[in-house]
């Protein structure tokens, strides 16, 4: 070998070694993260299955308005939600994490929920991560978009934004699919 091609040899590996230093990447089938420098950029995509209906409902109520109460949009309502995250549409596609939290209906006028909703992520290198999402979600709106506050182990100091999208839903059971993507700075 030349001494040229030695020398080249030694730049391209310094060159290389720079890059990884700057950037990194990490991918899971539903998340893909760029880290440059300090700041991380992750986008995630996962459906949302919450279940009301049946002999294992994953979001059950748990608080009612005391009075007998007639409302069109169930103003006061609480619901606990132990929600699975799926990589597709198909609850029995892979799972990647679950959306713990509750939700309440507060909206008189409309259907708007307040979701408060720590979703933990138990899949490939995500699995212990979590983020908080916290927000107004009026959902009968086709596409909603919920702040993301925070967020723990890989998604630290995680701030950002989810763009929800209801893919079904049945009228009579309340059970719903969303889909969400989530964009989040870290
Ligand atoms: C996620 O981590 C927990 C605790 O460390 C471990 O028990 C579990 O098997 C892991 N799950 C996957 C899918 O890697
Ligand atoms: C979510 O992301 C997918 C894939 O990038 C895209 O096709 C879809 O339009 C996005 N959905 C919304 C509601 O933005």
């Amino acid at each position: 070998m030349s001494k040229l091609s030695m020398l080249l040899m030694l730049i391209a590996c310094l060159v290389a070694g720079m890059l990884k230093m700057t950037q990194s990447y990490k991918e899971e089938q539903w998340a893909v993260s760029f880290k440059r420098g300090k700041q991380s950029k992750t986008t995630l995509k996962f459906f949302f299955h919450d279940t009301l209906s049946g002999k294992n409902p994953t979001a059950i109520r748990v608080a009612q308005p005391l009075q007998p109460y007639q409302s069109s949009t169930f103003f006061g309502v609480m619901m606990m939600t132990d929600d699975p995250l799926t990589v597709t549409s198909d609850p029995k596609s892979k799972l990647v994490g679950r959306a713990q939290g509750f939700y309440g209906s507060a909206g008189q006028e409309e259907i708007a929920l307040l979701m408060a909703m720590s979703l933990s992520f138990t899949d490939g290198v995500y699995n212990g991560s979590t983020i908080s999402v916290l927000g107004k979600n009026p959902i009968m709106n086709p596409v909603r978009e919920l702040p993301v506050v925070a967020g723990t182990g890989l998604f630290r100091m995680a701030r950002g934004y989810a763009i929800a999208n209801t893919r079904w839903y049945d009228a009579t059971t309340g059970d719903a699919i969303v889909a969400y993507n989530v964009t989040l700075f870290h």
